[in-house]
Parts: C-alpha cells; sequence; structure tokens
C-alpha cells in the first residue's frame, strides 16, 4: 500500500523506505511525487512542523498523507538545538557547520546526555494523528564515521559504544528515533486501514 510522506531529504526518505517496506509499505515521497514546493517548516515545534507538511500534502493530493520532523534535544543546553536541528548554524542547512557549533556549545560542559526526537504527523478527511519516537545518547567529542547524516558522526545511543555514523543501516533501523515512531505508526494503521 502507498504512504505519500511529505519529505524530499533523501537521506531520511531512504530511512523511512527502508523501514516502512519491511511492512509492505511503499513510501512516495515529493520526489517521487513530482512535487518540488519547499514547505516552510515555520512551526515552534517538531509537532507543528510534521502537521505543517503532511496537511500541505494531504491538501494538495486529497489523500491521506505523512510527514515526520526530528531534532536533536541536548539536556545541557535546555533541549537545543530541537526543532532548529537543520538550520543551528544558520541557512543554508549544512550539517558539519551544526555538528561544529554543536561542539564548540559542549566544550567544558560534563553532562553530554542527549535524545533524538522523531515526530511523525498523519493527516486524513478523518483527522490528524501523530506518533512520537525517542532514543537517548550522548554526544561526543570527536565526530566519528561516515554513515547517515546530520548530527550522526557524534551522537553515541545509550547501550552502544559506536556513533550513528559508525553503526550499519540495519542497526539504525532498529533503534533510532525513527524506527520508534515508525512502529507507533505501522501498530496504529494495522488496525485504522480505512484512514489510507
Ligand atoms: P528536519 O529535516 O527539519 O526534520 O530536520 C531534522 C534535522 O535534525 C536534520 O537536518 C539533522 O540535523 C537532525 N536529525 C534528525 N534526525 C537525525 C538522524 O537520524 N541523525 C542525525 N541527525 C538527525
Amino acid at each position: 500500500m502507498d504512504l505519500l510522506f511529505a519529505t524530499g531529504n533523501p537521506k531520511k526518505s531512504e530511512e523511512l523506505k527502508a523501514l516502512l517496506s519491511l511492512h509492505d509499505y511503499n513510501v512516495l515521497d515529493l520526489n517521487d511525487l513530482h512535487i518540488d514546493t519547499e514547505i516552510e517548516e515555520s512551526g515552534k515545534t517538531l509537532h507543528e512542523n510534521a502537521n505543517i507538511k503532511a496537511t500541505f500534502l494531504c491538501d494538495y493530493t486529497q489523500k491521506t498523507a505523512l510527514a515526520e520532523d526530528s531534532g536533536l534535544e541536548v539536556d545541557a543546553l535546555f533541549g537545543e538545538p530541537g526543532v532548529y536541528s537543520a538550520r543551528y548554524a544558520g541557512i543554508p542547512k549544512n550539517d558539519s557547520l551544526n555538528t561544529q557549533k554543536l561542539l564548540q556549545n559542549l566544550q567544558n560542559i560534563e553532562n553530554r546526555a542527549a535524545q533524538f526526537r522523531t515526530v511523525i504527523a498523519l493527516v486524513s478527511q478523518k483527522g490528524t494523528f501523530s506518533f512520537e519516537g525517542i532514543i537517548r545518547g550522548k554526544i561526543i567529542d570527536t565526530p566519528r564515521g561516515i554513515n547517515g547524516f546530520g548530527y550522526d558522526p557524534v551522537f553515541v545511543p545509550d547501550g552502544y559504544d559506536q556513533t550513528f555514523a559508525e553503526l550499519s543501516s540495519d542497526i539504525k533501523n532498529k533503534i533510532s528515533h525513527r524506527a520508534n515512531a515508525v512502529q507507533k505508526l505501522i501498530t496504529f494503521l494495522t488496525i485504522n486501514k480505512h484512514l489510507l
């Protein structure tokens, strides 16, 4: 069954496709749908941004649509960069400048605890639903690894010694914030198939 997902980020899309194909869902992202509108993420929370993106796609296609918004929340920075994770060091978005800024802001700070959070919004004619996933971990001093994207090279999930950028995509896709939120979405869709 097709799931329309309002993302144009190829890395995120790749992860969502891998996660949802295991359950026979076929993710169609903005590129697959030939929609090149840049949806403005003007919300102040991950929930608001996920809703804005899914609502845009639902209105555009007149079909049930999904979107996700994610961010890194660092305990010692009171939840920053959070909803601003993608543009922490400014626009245009730049993963390595964002990571540099994060490490600078954490210099000499002992508490390295952090979490990634994902919110998925499902918007249909029958209502809006949301699903949240979290993974706890810590921020290391020096980036390691080449897989993934964003802050992956400095995030070590709890229970592991390697960063998300060193772990295989198979492992990341089992334990990540996104995997966690997707699992909740799948459980919901299994009993609410009529929404699709
Ligand atoms: P979004 O595209 O507005 O959802 O921004 C999400 C931003 O949060 C990304 O650009 C990354 O900086 C960060 N982020 C979200 N998920 C991940 C992840 O799985 N790994 C690393 N960084 C992530």
